[in-house]
This record gives structure tokens, sequence and C-alpha cells, in this order.
């Protein structure tokens, strides 16, 4: 009975003595060995009966008997010890049978000889699934692979239309440029016209009293008198110092414009820095209110160290334009409040207001560059698209909510760790 299981066992079993003779094979063996051999294999040499990796094999077997310990060869490293055939192919390329062996080295119970029992397991099924799997994690692999330089080069995509985007409002900066500063510029000009006229009048005046000195008759009063009457005297000299002020004011006003037009690039001498923001946002109020004596400024926070890093002029600036906004559209009566709270490694300050508030249609361009609703000469409409880049540009962002008549809420939000972008390293 236990013979006959042995037989019939789906796995390899074969004994062979030090001369690598064979003593016993199973059926498994036995059905692969040719007919012509089935009757007399006893006896025959292993290697001689099986071709494939004879030499392997007799290593394999020898170490056995020498050392006496068990030998195990995995598919891997050696998959077909036997040539035999697949006896289940999985797919149509697997037609060699995948084989791990084990050598157990054995005594005959009654003569004492040493023996060596060879035990061969069909695993083809498992090697087969094995190496689909492995080519499907190859195949994913490049696939990885693939995506991975898609998202460089969406990333390179996306960067690109952020500059595009950026030239786009550089383009909207300089239209509008030119729009402010040809108008300081139209004044100081006709300006200047008047006072060439002016000058030749006085240089006029200067040279006929010269003369009239030079002359020194006895109408030389009379003369003066009428010298100054028919070069508008009096005119010139209230006039010029009237238009020279003006003037004066001009330039100032591009100057302005042009020291703004600065701020939009946030590239700082001093670096990232630690930026305490309720000392800054004291520093403003103090600022704000000594320039529009207002008695109701105030600011409240969580905690006193609120800090984050950054660039601190362009921050600054920021908040002293949304701060200064405020200040302008609150009535002596009204408030304003700053508030700044620390929530998920991100600063939130609020600065509120109980001023004329923004209309639905303003709101959508109160950050467009050159939007103003103040009177010319005011404003020049850059305190927020200025306060927008810096803090856009510090990876955080700006939210709005307004009511006419009550009052408007800016809310900045920044991450408390500004990592300097790639470019600007
Ligand atoms: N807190 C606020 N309350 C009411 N209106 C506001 C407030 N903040 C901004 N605005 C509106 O948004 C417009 C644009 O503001 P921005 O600061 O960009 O320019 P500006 O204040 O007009 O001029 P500038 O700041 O260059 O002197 C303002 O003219 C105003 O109409
Ligand atoms: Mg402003």
């Amino acid at each position: 009975m236990f013979e006959q299981l042995v037989g019939k066992l789906p796995v390899g079993i074969g004994v062979v003595n030090e001369n690598f003779q064979v003593v016993y094979l199973n059926e498994f063996f036995l059905d692969r060995l040719p007919h012509e051999l089935r009757g007399d294999y006893k006896e025959k040499v292993v290697t001689d009966l099986f071709e494939g990796q004879g030499k392997f094999l007799k290593r394999r077997l020898k170490s056995v008997f020498v050392l006496q310990h068990p030998s195990f060869s995995y598919w891997e490293q050696r998959p077909h010890i036997f040539p035999f055939k697949s006896s289940r192919p999985i797919t149509g390329e697997e037609t060699q049978m995948y084989q791990n062996m084990e050598i157990l080295p054995v005594k005959d119970p009654n003569t004492g000889e040493r023996l060596a029992c060879i035990f061969l397991q069909d695993v083809t099924a498992q090697a087969s699934y094995f190496r689909t799997q492995q080519k499907l994690s190859e195949a994913l692999k490049k696939e990885h692979e693939a995506q991975r330089k898609l998202i460089k080069k969406l990333d390179s995509a996306q960067s690109q239309l952020i500059q595009a985007e950026k030239m786009a409002s550089t383009g909207q900066l300089a239209a509008g440029i030119a729009h402010e500063i040809n108008n300081p510029i139209g004044f100081v000009n006709a300006n200047l016209n008047t006072l060439a006229q002016y000058a030749s009048h006085l240089i006029s005046i200067a040279d006929g009293v010269q003369e009239q000195i030079n002359a020194f008759g006895e109408e030389l009063a009379e003369q003066i008198t009428s010298l100054y009457e028919s070069n508008h005297y009096a005119l010139l000299k209230e006039d010029i110092n009237e238009l020279i002020s003006e003037s004066a004011e001009g330039l100032m006003r591009v100057k302005e414009i042009v020291e703004n037009l600065k701020n939009f690039s946030i590239e700082s001498k001093e670096g990232v820095q630690n930026i305490d923001l309720c000392k800054i946002c004291q520093q403003i109020i103090s600022l704000v209110s000594a320039q529009y004596n207002k008695p109701l400024y105030k600011l409240d926070y969580e905690r006193e160290d609120v800090t984050i890093t950054g660039y601190p002029g362009p921050i600054k600036q920021a908040l002293m334009n949304i701060v200064l906004n405020a200040a302008q559209a609150t009535a002596q009566k009204g408030f304003v409040k700053i508030y700044i709270k620390e929530e998920n490694q991100h600063i939130h300050v609020k600065v509120l207001d109980s001023g004329h508030g923004i209309s639905q249609q303003n709101l959508k361009r109160i950050f467009d560059p050159f939007f103003t609703t103040k009177p010319e000469g005011q404003g020049q409409g850059l305190g927020l698209s200025v306060a927008y880049t810096a803090v856009k540009q510090h990876q955080g962002k700006i939210n709005v909510s307004s009511k006419e008549g009550k009052g408007t809420v800016f809310e900045i939000i920044l991450p408390k760790y500004f990592l300097v972008q790639d470019a600007e390293k």
C-alpha cells in the first residue's frame, strides 16, 4: 500500500546509490522515461537515463553523500534540471517543466548502504504566474516612468503658463503706467511752455531796466513802469510760483508711481527672514492712525509671537496697503480692526473696517493694477495689486468680503514657512 502510494504521488521520487545508479523511481519519473528503458532502468546511472543538467545533478548528489545534509535547488536558479515537458502548460509559452528539487540523505535499513532520495516538484504553474507578475511589474514600472516624465512636462507647461500670465499682466501694467505717467507729464510740459514765455518776458524786462539805467534820463520812473506793464509783470510774478510748485507736484507723482511699481518685485536684498506679524501690525496701526487721526484702531491676536518666514519688506507693504485702504474708507467715527490667528501652519490676518464698502461690481476689479475709485491724484490704484503680488509670491491668498455702507473684511492667509521657489533661490 505504502509503495503504491509513493509510486503514484504527483511529485518525482527517485533513489540513487553512491555510484549514482538508480535504486528506485516512482511513476512521475518512469512516465517520463523512453519506453524501451522503463523495464530495466535499475542500476543505470541516473544522468544517463535523464540527460538534462547531469553535471549539476551529480555535484549535488555528491555533496549530499559527503556532507549527509539535504540539498535544495529552487526553480529560479535552475529551472529545468530534468528535461521534462510541462505537464500542465498554463500558457502556450511554458513547454518545459519548472522544477524545485530536494535531495535527502537516506540509508538502506537492511544493508546500511548510503543512498540519496531525489524529490522533484513540478512548479511550472507558480513559475509561470511569477513570471507574468514580473512582466506586469516591469510594464507598470515603465508606465510609472512615463507618467513621471509626463508630470514633469506638465509642470514645465504650467510654469510657462504662469509666466505667460505674468507677461500679460505686465503688459496691462505697462499700459496703465503709460496712462498714469502721461497725465503729470502733460501738465509739466504745458507749464514749461508757459514758463519759457514768462522767462523771455522777464529777460526783456531785465534788459530794458538795464538800458534805462544806462540812459538814466528823467522820465526813467515812468518808462520803467510802462516796461513792467507791457510785460505783465504782476501776472508773471504771481503765476510763476504756482507753475513751479504744480510742476514739482507732478514730478513727485511720477516718482511715487515709479516707487510703487518697484514693489511689484519681491526680489529683496534683505532675503528671507522671520517676520513678527504682531509687531508689524502694531507699527502699521501707529503710522496709519497718526496719519488719519482717527481713534478707533484696534489690534487683536491669540498669541503675541505669531511669526512667519518671508521677505519682510513686501509683507509689510501688503499689510500697510490694506490697512491704509481701510482707514481711507472709514469715516471719523468708524473703526479699523486687525485680528491675527494661527491655524494649520497658516497665519490669518483679518483687517476689518466699518467703511463705505465695495460694490459687487467693483469687487471683481479691486486687485487690477490702476483700478481706483479715488479722485484724480489721490489714489493710483496700485495698493491692492502690490499687496496681491506679494501675498501670492509668499504662496498665500487674500479673501475679501464687503457690504456697501457697512464695511469690508480683508483676510490675508500666509503659510507659516515660506518655501523659496527654485527660480528665486
Ligand atoms: N477697505 C476698503 N473699503 C472700501 N473700498 C476699498 C477698500 N479697499 C479697497 N477698496 C477699493 O479698491 C480700490 C483699489 O484699491 P487700491 O489700494 O488698489 O488702490 P487705491 O487705494 O485706490 O490707490 P493707492 O492704494 O494706489 O493709493 C480703491 O480705490 C477702493 O475703491
Ligand atoms: Mg490703496
